[in-house]
């Protein structure tokens, strides 16, 4: 993605010259080089920062935490650090490394004030950003952490900077999901439960369905999760997309909520989609029929799906291939399901008499040995947010490994203390 030709770098050069550094950068900006100027901004920190202290004494005190932190000596790299910056407050890298000293030391609040001191003097360092974020996790402070992160990724994405070690190690995949700092974070917990359900089970291959694809922005991230996750659990992926290509049809009944949603809308550019897709197979037709035909076809086991066709009458289409009369080993006992429409912005009006949870309602009326039902993991999570709402599961009571036990306890665990 990033052009940083050097021939470009030349021009940003020469435009520095004419123009000073902040026309340069616009002039750049203007010709499309975001990733040059990201970096040059950067760059920009870091050299305010390389350039001598105004005062000597801060430098030594900065010197004398450098020597402390080599030995990890945390406090007293701390406090030396603490001097050198209320010497001279204009280091970015200085505050940054007094955050790292208190960080260490477990003095959270004080390792978020040292790295928004950083951030105020450089705010174009992915590193401060990711830092600041597991400070402000350290304090439970999750909506800021979250926000810092989102920003640390943006920056890192933009000006090709890496995620500080100490911090990947602890923003994993999962805790991403957790924190909801992650493209389509509900598809990255369906997928990520339902590929951690066939790890357990020895199922080596599983598949990943979205309905309702539209422009593909979903299941281009489902691609990308699928990747991921493959590396992380040694399950391979097969990710599916079923739409009609046009677009809605025409709603049947107001069970199609057509108050909100119209014939024609949500249409693809069939071309342009199938282009940028790396390993999806996009299936075009009426879902009830093509994912019908396409379970015939063969599949492996599915493992998690995405119900994202806005309407009644498809979703329910769709579920009744969902029923207690498919071979069992169509699905994993348990699949993750993601219904998009039952909670919804103000207009929307979603309720238990029409769309999606009707179509869910009916669908646990009709079948006796296979039930759809609310997953209930969320209220365990730091933060509350819509997408939980929308997560749940198929309960599948008949397949021959519901029942296999994949829990962590064993026969020793929880008993009795000795607090004698
Ligand atoms: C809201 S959009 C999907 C957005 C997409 N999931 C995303 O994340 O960008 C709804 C899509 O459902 C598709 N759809 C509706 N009814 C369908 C049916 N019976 N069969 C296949 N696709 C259908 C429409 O073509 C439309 O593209």
């Amino acid at each position: 993605m990033a052009l940083y030709t050097v021939d470009r770098l030349r021009d940003v050069r020469r435009g520095i010259r004419s123009r000073g550094v902040v026309g340069a950068l616009k002039a750049a900006a203007r010709r499309g080089g975001r990733p040059i100027i990201a970096r040059a901004a950067r760059l920009r920190g870091a050299w305010a920062d390389a350039a001598p202290s105004t005062s000597p004494a801060a430098h030594r005190y900065h010197q004398q935490g450098r020597l402390a932190a080599d030995k990890r000596r945390w406090a007293a790299a701390a406090k030396t650090y603490q001097r050198a910056v209320d010497l001279d407050p204009s280091k970015a890298g200085w505050h940054h490394d007094l955050g790292r000293a208190q960080a260490k030391l477990k003095n959270w609040e004080g390792a978020v004030l040292a790295y928004q001191a950083a951030i105020a003097r450089n705010p174009r360092s992915a590193a401060y950003h990711y830092r600041l974020g597991r400070a402000l996790e350290a304090v439970s402070d999750w909506d800021r952490a979250a926000s810092a992160y989102r920003r640390a990724d943006r920056l890192a994405q933009e000006s090709e900077q890496p995620v500080p070690r100490d911090v990947a190690a602890r923003l994993t995949l999962p805790r991403r999901v957790e924190l909801s700092v992650i493209e389509k974070p509900a598809y990255a917990y369906c997928l990520l439960r339902a590929s951690k359900q066939a790890q357990q089970l020895g199922i080596r291959r599983i598949s990943a369905v979205e309905f309702g694809v539209a422009g593909g922005n979903g299941l281009l991230a489902l691609e990308r999760h699928a990747e991921r996750i493959e590396e992380a659990f040694g399950v391979s992926v097969d990710v599916y997309g079923f739409d009609t290509g046009a677009g809605l049809f025409e709603p049947e009944d107001i069970r199609d909520l057509p108050y909100f949603f119209a014939g024609g809308n949500y249409r693809m550019d069939v071309d342009a989609l199938r282009r940028r897709l790396t390993r999806a197979h996009l299936v075009l037709g009426d879902a009830g029929e093509t994912f019908g035909e396409t379970l015939r076809s063969g599949m492996a086991p599915i493992g998690m799906m995405s119900f994202d066709m806005d309407f009644y009458s498809a979703t329910t289409a769709v579920l009744r291939h969902l029923g207690d009369n498919v071979a069992e080993g169509t699905f994993l006992p348990r699949p993750k399901l993601y219904f998009d429409d039952v909670v919804g912005k103000s207009g929307q009006d979603y309720n238990e008499f029409t769309g999606e949870l009707l179509a869910i309602a009916e669908f646990n009326e009709s079948n006796a040995s296979t039930k759809i039902a609310r997953d209930r993991t969320f209220a365990t999570y730091p933060r509350q947010l819509g997408w939980h709402q929308c997560i749940y599961t198929l309960h599948r009571f008949d397949h021959p490994a519901y029942a296999t036990f994949i829990g962590s306890g064993t026969p020793t665990s929880l008993g009795l203390r000795d607090t004698r």
